[in-house]
C-alpha cells in the first residue's frame, strides 16, 4: 500500500458570487487550482443573512456538473425543466448541466445559519452536450458509515469499504467515478481508507484540523483549505485536540483540455463562443 501524501494546500479565498453571496473558494481561484475532474470547491458559511439573502438568481451552465451539499439551512432550486429542489439540511442536489441548464438557487430563510459546499465536476467532452438532468438526495437516502476507530463517514457518491463490508452511496455510475465523503472525527481519531490509486484526490476542512499521512510522517492540514494529495492507494487522516469534520473527493481523471468561461466549461474556444451564441439567442437548453 502506498499512502498518499499531502502533496498542495490550497487556501480558500473569500469571494462572492451569485447576486452578492460571501463563498471561500478553494478550488477553481485560479485557473491553475483545479484538480481534473474537479473544477470549483465553494463553501458557503454564514450565521448573517446579508451573506446569503441575495442568493443566486437565474443564470446558466453548460458543460459540468454542480453538486450542492446543504450542511445546515434551506435553499430552493428552481430550473427551465420545471424541477424543484427544497434543500434542508443534509440534503444534496446533484445536477448534470449537460448541454444547458438555466436554474435559480435561493435561500429560503430569513436569518440563521447557512452553511454548505457547490462542488463543480467536469463531463467528458463526449457527454458534455447530453440533456441536462436533475436528481434530489435527501439526508435520509445518504448512508451514514461507522468507522473501526470511531467517528463516522456519510457517504454521499461511491462505495466505501468498512470491515470489508461495502456500503454503496446513492450517486453511482458516472464516467469520472467520483467519491464524495463527508467525515466527522472526535479528536484523536482517524480515517484510515483505501482509495483508486488512479483517482485524484483531496479534502476540505470545514471544523477543527486535521493531519494526513501515517503517524510519524503526518503533514497538518488547517482548517478552509482544500488539501490535495499525492499518488498512492490509500490515505491516513488524524483529527487534532478539537475533532474534525471534512468532505473527501476522488475522481478519475479525464485528461482533456479545459476552457472555462464563467458558467460554460467546454473543450475548446469555439465550443465555448458557440455556448454563448447559445445563450444570448435562447438556444442553450434547446
Ligand atoms: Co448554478
Amino acid at each position: 500500500m502506498v499512502m498518499r501524501k499531502l502533496h498542495q494546500v490550497i487556501p480558500a479565498m473569500p469571494t462572492s458570487d451569485g447576486a452578492g453571496v460571501r463563498l471561500r473558494r478553494s478550488l477553481g481561484q485560479s485557473q491553475q487550482a483545479r484538480l481534473d475532474p474537479f473544477l470549483m470547491l465553494d463553501e458557503f458559511s454564514s450565521e448573517n443573512a446579508d451573506d446569503y439573502l441575495a442568493g443566486f438568481p437565474n443564470h446558466p451552465h453548460r458543460g459540468f456538473e454542480t453538486v450542492t451539499y446543504m450542511l445546515d439551512g434551506h435553499m430552493l432550486h428552481e430550473d427551465h425543466m420545471g424541477n424543484r429542489g427544497d434543500l434542508r439540511s443534509g440534503d444534496v442536489q446533484w445536477m448534470t448541466a449537460g448541454r444547458g441548464i438555466i436554474h435559480s438557487e435561493m435561500p429560503q430563510q430569513l436569518q440563521g445559519r447557512m452553511r454548505g459546499f457547490q462542488l463543480w465536476l467536469n463531463l467528458p467532452a463526449k457527454e458534455k452536450m447530453k440533456p441536462a438532468g436533475y436528481r434530489d438526495i435527501p439526508a435520509a437516502s445518504i448512508p451514514v458509515v461507522a468507522l473501526p476507530g470511531g467517528g463516522s463517514v456519510k457517504v454521499i457518491a461511491g462505495t466505501i469499504t468498512v470491515n470489508g463490508r461495502p456500503t454503496p452511496g446513492p450517486m453511482q455510475g458516472l464516467s469520472t467515478e467520483p467519491l464524495y465523503f463527508d467525515v466527522s472525527l472526535q479528536a484523536g481519531e482517524t480515517f484510515a481508507q483505501a482509495l483508486p490509486a488512479g483517482h485524484n484526490a483531496f479534502l476540505y476542512v470545514y471544523e477543527g484540523d486535521v493531519a494526513v499521512g501515517a503517524a510519524g510522517d503526518a503533514r497538518k492540514l488547517p482548517r478552509h483549505s482544500a488539501g490535495v494529495l499525492a499518488e498512492g492507494d490509500a490515505v491516513t487522516i488524524t483529527a487534532a485536540e478539537e475533532g474534525a469534520r471534512f468532505i473527501l473527493l476522488a475522481g478519475k481523471p479525464l485528461l482533456e483540455p479545459v476552457v472555462q468561461y464563467g458558467p460554460f466549461v467546454m473543450n475548446t474556444r469555439e465550443e465555448i463562443e458557440q455556448a454563448i451564441r447559445d445563450y444570448q439567442s435562447g438556444r442553450l437548453t434547446a
